[in-house]
């Protein structure tokens, strides 16, 4: 497996990435895009701080790629839709930098209100203004924090013992959630007005790009202090200029732009205004963390030993993933079995219905693997993963439904799969047994109990004396040993199903044979890789 590093990261970071035998690893910074698109082309992993930007341009030819990781929080430099499309995860590494970037906030807010980079420059320049830069206390104001996520809550946290009312607006979260602070939950408008300073701890998304513009500085208080130090275009730059132009604005303090370097921004004309150079995260602590975190996960994820923290799948604490991944492997192979019994063309829909204990964990996992399984025998090898499952359901406009059921039926747990074609329904039914062995249970109204493993032959066959005798003396002299055999029949006498798992591969032709024999209603040979 070969691993790129793009952009600069810690040495234990990367010390953990070379001490891998299984890894190589290579470094190289500073790639323009167009040389990026083909080297990237050679590796299964990237990893990536925010220089590097992963733009759908890049990730199309980057057909190895399976895992980018993120050392740090945002990942608005990747194009996830597209990085997901292509079935590749990605991962970030949240919590690393929390600590660093809300005391680099709180540095922020207290040099605004203290004007320090403007006294220090003209001190420097052999001037002793101290009236001119007159400051202000930050003890009694009203902090606003937009966006109350980890950042979000540290910043809270210590400048409540600044003295100040902290009041916070997040869409996401509900009015009792840090019960523990002693914070406001209000709305923008809200916010707005009544803050003297404004903090940003959002992602950058759709609907933050220009949260703060025009109509928002309107409904500020006069002399409001900005701080960003999240993404740049969550604040319209051109708007705040014109905001501190006429006095509405007091001051900014900008860690990050919207372009960067920013170095067109009129806001650097603003004596009014901070900037530092994307700092946030720039201490030695967070990219120790953010480095070692970043290169433990993607190892772990070429490798097959796991993946934390992605943004495109589903996440699970590890005891969780424990007592699910036997229900993981069964849905993956339920799904393979249903599509190669039944044939899957012109799929239209997969309704997926979870009945028992199991129906108490978060399903997805299990629901993903079900696609992936249903998907995998119709695509080439290697063209579906968890991460494109989905889309390439989407994309071939089939439709999937989840649903629990709390009634039990014969089995304390059990996953029921009806694929519907053009055609035809089918329903399938697994559960586990006490190894954790997955079984299938039963093949539209047939009862049966097979081992959902190996190579399997599914037979339709009028229920008379001798078919299987005959069919194991077919097998037996093509050396295909039976390991096991499960019968299901609805009545003595009517079309029954045999399934005989075998421990070797069913030549053609004796399939072909097979189907031919008389009271043979028809055969299908279904295997697991
Ligand atoms: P987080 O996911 O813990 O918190 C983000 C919060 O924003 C969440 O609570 C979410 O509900 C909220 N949110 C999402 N959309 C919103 C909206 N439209 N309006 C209001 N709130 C909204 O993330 P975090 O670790 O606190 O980091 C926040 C952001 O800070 C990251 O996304 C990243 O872009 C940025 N960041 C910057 C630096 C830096 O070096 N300057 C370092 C770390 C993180
Ligand atoms: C982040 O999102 O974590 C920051 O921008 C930090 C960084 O990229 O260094």
């Amino acid at each position: 497996m070969k691993v790129l590093v793009s952009d600069k990261l810690g040495e234990k970071g990367l010390a953990v990435l070379k001490k891998e035998k299984k890894i190589t690893c290579d470094v190289k910074t500073g790639m323009k895009p167009d040389e990026l698109k083909e080297v990237i082309k050679g590796y299964d992993g990237i990893v990536i701080r925010s220089s590097t930007k992963l733009t759908k341009d890049i990730l199309e030819g980057a057909n190895n790629l399976k895992v980018i990781g993120r050392a740090g929080v945002g990942v608005d430099n990747v194009d996830l839709e597209t990085a997901s499309k292509k079935g590749i995860i990605v991962m970030n590494t949240p919590g690393g930098n929390t600590v660093s970037t809300c005391e680099h906030t709180i540095a922020m807010i207290m040099a605004l209100s203290r004007n320090i980079p403007q006294a220090d420059a003209s001190l420097r320049k052999k001037e002793w203004k101290r009236s001119q830069f007159l400051g202000t206390e930050v003890y009694g104001k009203t902090l606003g924090i937009v966006g109350f996520g980890r950042i979000g809550k540290e910043v809270a946290k210590r400048m409540l013992s600044f003295g100040m009312k902290i009041i916070v607006y997040d869409p996401f979260i509900s009015p009792d959630t840090s019960p523990q602070l002693e914070v406001e939950v209000v709305d923008i408008n809200e916010l707005c007005k009544r803050s003297d300073y404004i903090t940003v701890h959002t992602p950058k998304t759709a609907e933050t790009k220009y949260l703060f513009k025009k109509e928002t500085f309107a409904l500020m208080k006069d002399s409001v202090r900005i701080i960003n130090c999240a993404r740049g275009g969550i604040v319209s730059e051109a708007d705040l200029y014109e905001a501190i132009k006429s006095g509405k604005v007091k001051g900014a303090a900008l860690d990050v732009f919207e372009t960067e370097p920013p170095y067109e921004s009129p806001l650097l004309s603003l004596d009014q205004v901070i900037v530092v150079p994307h700092l946030g995260a720039s201490t030695e602590e967070a990219q120790e963390n953010v480095g070692i975190a970043v290169a433990e996960q993607v190892v772990d994820a070429l490798l097959g030993r796991g993946i934390k923290n992605a943004v495109n799948l589903p996440s699970f604490d590890p005891d969780t993933m424990n007592v699910l991944r036997p229900w993981v492997h069964l849905s993956e192979r339920l799904g393979t079995f249903v599509t190669q019994f039944s044939g899957g063309e012109g799929l239209k829909r997969i309704s997926i219905k979870y009945s028992g204990e199991v129906t108490n964990f978060q399903l997805s996992a299990l629901t993903l693997s079900v696609i992936k399984g249903v998907l995998a025998p119709m695509l080439e090898d290697n063209e579906i993963n968890y991460v494109n499952a989905p889309i390439i359901a989407k994309e071939r406009g089939i439709e999937v439904i989840e649903s629990k059921s709390s009634q039990l039926g014969d089995f304390s747990n059990a996953i029921a799969i009806e694929i519907q074609t053009g055609i035809k329904v089918t329903t399938v039914v697994g559960t586990l047994f006490g190894n954790n062995s997955p079984r299938i249970v039963r093949i539209n109204d047939y009862h049966i109990d097979a081992v959902l493993e190996g190579v399997m032959l599914c037979i339709h066959n009028q229920d008379i004396p001798g078919m299987v005798g005959e069919i194991g003396t077919m097998l037996g002299t093509s050396n295909v040993n039976i390991a096991e055999m499960s019968l299901g029949r609805k009545k003595e006498g009517d079309v029954a199903i045999t399934i005989i798992n075998t421990d070797q591969v069913i030549p053609n032709e004796i399939l072909e044979k097979i189907k031919k024999l008389k009271n043979i209603v028809g055969a299908i040979v279904v295997s697991f890789s």
